[in-house]
Order: structure tokens, then sequence, then C-alpha cells
């Protein structure tokens, strides 16, 4: 058994890290497509070829269940995937429902209709192309009434995070929290909206104060995926080996990961 998780870059080592603390005998092959990140600023056909080819990649490593550790893949390509793409022997998740049934204090697949939940202002944070899909207020919708939901594009971040530029990356973090609450002055809740965040958590909350809680993916994800592979045991797929695939420089990015993870992780090219 083996599944695959697949991010445009370092952000999904985030998720990656909390699924295999939480379920430690299952080997899990990452993909980054770090020689193609950020994938914030392409468009949608561009981040659904992209997606498509890293997900055949994991695919061939024997993860027949690949978890899109990846917002902006999950917003902009998801859906299109599974309606138009994906073989029915096969399973390719996102990761933006568990941050909205977390939000809306929900069961995993609780499908009553709407309802009205404790949070009413809600700020998002995440990638220009996760921001223009409106993928998270259209699912939200699905499951809440009456939430305001202010949503700023965090343009640069995720580059001075690949870059390893923390001091940039934070400054970012810090202007574009500005931004926001210039529109929206007091959000209960945060979203990171975008797995590359959590990396920068104490900074988005620093910049938000302490009254705002903020929700990243990174914890919220490994409960869905240990109660879908529960259910649903035939995606577990005839991968045996953890690995760490990129199509950037293998080196670079072991560096990277290393530096993120605060312990060695070595990459191999894709
Ligand atoms: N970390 C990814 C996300 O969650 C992608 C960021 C990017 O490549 O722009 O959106």
């Amino acid at each position: 058994m083996a599944v695959g998780i697949f991010d445009s870059g370092l952000g999904g080592l985030t998720v990656y890290d909390a699924v295999a603390r939480a379920m430690p005998d299952v080997p899990f092959v990452y993909y980054g497509d770090n020689a193609h990140a950020p994938y914030g600023v392409r468009d949608a056909e561009d981040i659904f070829n992209l997606t498509c080819a890293g997900v055949e990649r994991l695919w061939a490593e024997g993860c027949d269940l690949v978890v899109l550790a990846c917002n902006t893949a999950s917003a902009v390509a998801l859906k299109c995937m599974q309606e138009t793409w994906v073989p029915k022997d096969k399973r390719v998740l996102g990761v933006f429902v568990p941050l909205i049934e977390a939000l809306t204090e929900r069961q995993w697949g609780d499908n009553s209709p709407p309802r009205e939940v404790a949070v009413k202002h809600v700020a998002l944070f995440a990638t220009p192309a996760t921001v223009a899909s409106r993928a998270f207020q259209r699912e939200l919708a699905f499951r809440a009434i009456g939430v305001d939901v202010e949503a700023q594009p965090c343009g640069g971040v995720v580059d001075a995070i690949e870059q390893g530029d923390e001091m940039l990356a934070e400054a970012l973090v810090r202007s574009h929290v500005e931004a926001l609450m210039r529109r929206m002055p007091k959000p209960e809740a945060a979203m990171l909206g975008c797995t590359h965040y959590p990396l920068m958590q104490a900074a988005f909350q620093d910049a938000l104060g302490p009254d705002v809680k903020v929700y990243s993916q990174a914890d919220l994800v490994a409960p869905s995926l240990i109660d879908y592979l529960a259910r649903h045991p035939d995606f577990a797929g005839t991968g045996t080996e953890s690995k760490f695939l990129t199509t950037g420089d293998p080196v670079r990015v072991s560096s990277k990961a290393t530096q993120f993870l605060r312990r060695r992780i070595a990459f191999e090219a894709a």
C-alpha cells in the first residue's frame, strides 16, 4: 500500500508531515513540481495539465489514491479531473473540503443542507488562482449560510517560501494581513488556504492578533485520509516504498525541505 501526495512544490510537505505522523505504517510518495512552482499565478489549463502529469507519475509509483496537497490544484483543476479524467480504479482527493468542514463543524461527508454556523466573518488567505476560482466560497455555500468571506490573494508569499527567504515571506504576510483587515477589520477566523502558508503560521497569527482562530490544513487532512482509507481499502495501491520526487533540482529541493521539516529529507528526480 502507498498513498501519493502531490504539490506544486514544498508546501505540501506540511500535509505530508501531518499524515505521515498520523499513519506511520503507510508509505507515502511525495511529488513536488518545483520546476513549475508557483502554480498560483498560472492559468487554469496550465494548472490542469501540470497536475495531471504529476498525478500520473504517482500512479506509476503504485499510488492509486493521490491527495492534492495543493489548494491551487484542488480549487482550479480537481473538479474537472474528477469529472473527465480520473479512471474508475483511481482516486484523487483535494484538501479544500476538510478545511471547510472544520470551519463549519461538520463531520466528513455530512451532506445535510447548509445551516448557520458560529463564525460570521472569515478571512481567506490563498494564492491569486485559488482566490479567483471562488472554490472556497462555492464549497462553503453548500454547508453554511450567513458567512461573510473576505479573500486576500497573497502574491509573492509562495515564491519567497520556495526560495527560502523567510524575512521576505514574513513581510509579505504582514502586508497581506493588513490589506485584508482594512476591508474586514475583525475577522473571527482565518483560513490558510495554501499549503505553503502553515510554514508562516506564526507570522499570520502575529499579524492577525490572538483573537483570530487560524485554521490550517496540515492537521485537518490526516483524520479525513484515515477515514477515507478505512472506508475505501480498494484504493490502498500496490506501492511499497516511501519516496520524495521532484521535477526541480533534487539537491536544492532536499536542502530546503530539510530546512522546513527540520529533519533530513532526500528528494530524487521525478
Ligand atoms: N501550495 C499550493 C497551494 O496550496 C500551491 C502554491 C503555488 O504553487 O502557488 O495553493
